[in-house]
């Protein structure tokens, strides 16, 4: 079997990595995929969509497994030009992604089937967001993609106008509308779903920590580390999240005629008034990926094929006991900017977790540098959370770079 996989971070690494250590032993390919994927997979250096989908008709690729999200509302879609080409696709169809590429289209579609969310106003310009601010804090969310930046959580009006005038007045993130939003407090979980048309498989829960500082302080990141374990939420409540949450977004893809094959990842505050939705993304988090796909036994590979051609097996993968811890190396300046070019010593010291790269290049004496904000994941396994966690950052603290930024407290805030 081949298998083509989207997308060049931290998660896709991951990715790769369950393909590869499937038992049916797939033969692998990444577009555009890292310096460090290379091990696992060919490169596909192509211009474009189209020439992708040429190229997987010419190599004949079983399936595409769509990583990142931008591919999937470019041009006609990822997965609607491979189903156009016959090559099955585990990630949805353009109009579909639009759940996670417009956060106006995904808070019509909770309210219109009353999925618990955070109440919301839509607005065009900065007058009438700031006119729809009911209180402090407030959330203002640019409604597009916005690579995990276009959201402030916004304590007083001072923040909120710097926000707005960012998005109206700069257009930072390009022209769209701008959502107005209750501030919801309570700790997060993010619920990841394999969605196969009316079918559903709920995977392993995780819980990544966005900010960039400890003690979740400072600016929102693209997530600074990740924890996941079958027992990160009680039997009662993942029943909860799926009467309220799942079921519901299932039926309501169908009812609303959104196919839907491929991870579907909820994103969820659990409030005192129970869980609510604060976002959908239609891929595998960033860097839950990194945390939850180690944890997974079985055939990844056939699962993910299976189920692309409308065939959910649940029964052919399974989630290990124990905890997995994810602690993320970030660049200088990340999450602002990012450094490139700081030379990374240490990987080969790191024995008992796994490396996965986020951003790195291989520099022309063979040796990884930073490239991009989140630089490295380094991830490791344990039979209790405190266990995990002592070996991911054991693994992080044999990594070295300049100005590298992370946090301590992965997998101990939000438990202790
Ligand atoms: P999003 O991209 O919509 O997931 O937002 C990014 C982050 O902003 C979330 O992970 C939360 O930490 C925070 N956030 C988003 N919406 C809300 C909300 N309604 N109330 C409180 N925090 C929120
Ligand atoms: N971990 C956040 C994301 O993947 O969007």
């Amino acid at each position: 079997m081949k298998i083509l996989v989207t997308g060049k971070g931290g998660r896709e690494h991951a990715i790769l990595t369950a393909l590869s250590e499937s038992p049916s032993k797939p033969q692998l390919f990444a577009y555009p995929g890292s310096d460090a994927s290379a091990a696992l997979a060919t490169r596909v250096d192509v211009p474009n969509l189209t020439e992708l989908i040429a190229f997987m008709k010419r190599e004949a690729i079983d399936l595409c497994v769509a990583g990142e999200e931008a591919w999937l509302v470019k041009d006609e879609g990822l997965a609607n030009m491979c189903e156009n080409a016959g090559i099955p696709c585990w990630g949805p169809r353009k109009e579909s992604a639009q759940l996670e590429a417009s956060k106006a289209f995904a808070k019509h579609f909770l309210k219109r089937h009353a999925i618990p969310t955070a109440d919301f106003a839509e607005c065009q310009s900065k007058e009438e967001a700031l006119a729809a601010i009911k209180g402090y804090p407030t959330v203002l969310k640019f409604d597009g993609l916005a690579a995990g930046k276009g959201v402030a959580v916004c304590p007083n009006a001072e923040e909120a106008e710097a926000f707005l005038d960012e998005v109206f007045t700069k257009r930072l993130f390009g022209p769209g509308n701008l959502i107005v939003e209750t501030c919801l407090t309570g700790p997060e979980i993010s619920i990841f779903v394999s969605v196969c048309d009316d079918q559903y498989h709920i995977l392993m829960p995780a819980r990544d920590y966005k900010r960039i500082r400890d003690n979740d302080q400072g600016p929102n990141t693209g997530g600074m580390g990740a924890v996941a374990s079958r027992d990160l939420a009680e039997p009662s409540l993942m029943q909860r999240i799926e009467a309220e949450i799942v079921q519901p977004t299932v039926q309501g893809l169908i009812k609303d005629s959104l196919r839907y094959r491929g991870f579907l990842y909820c994103g969820l505050i659990l409030t005192p008034d129970g869980p609510k939705v604060i976002e959908y993304n239609c891929r595998f988090g960033d860097p839950e990926a990194e945390a939850v796909l180690p944890m997974v036994s079985g055939d990844f590979a056939e699962y993910c094929f299976a189920a692309a051609q409308g065939r959910l097996t649940p029964e052919l993968i399974s989630f290990k006991e124990g905890w997995s811890v994810c602690v993320i190396l970030a660049s200088a300046g990340y999450p602002a900017s990012s450094r490139n070019g700081d030379v990374i010593s240490g990987l080969d010291a790191v024995t008992a977790a796994k490396v996965f790269h986020c951003g790195t290049r291989q520099n022309a004496a063979g040796d990884y540098e930073t490239n991009g904000g989140r630089v490295l994941a380094v991830v490791a396994q344990g039979t209790t959370r405190n266990e995990a966690r002592d070996q991911a950052y054991a693994g992080a603290a044999k990594v070295k770079f300049d100005g590298q930024q992370s946090r301590t407290d992965i997998a101990k805030m939000h438990f202790e």
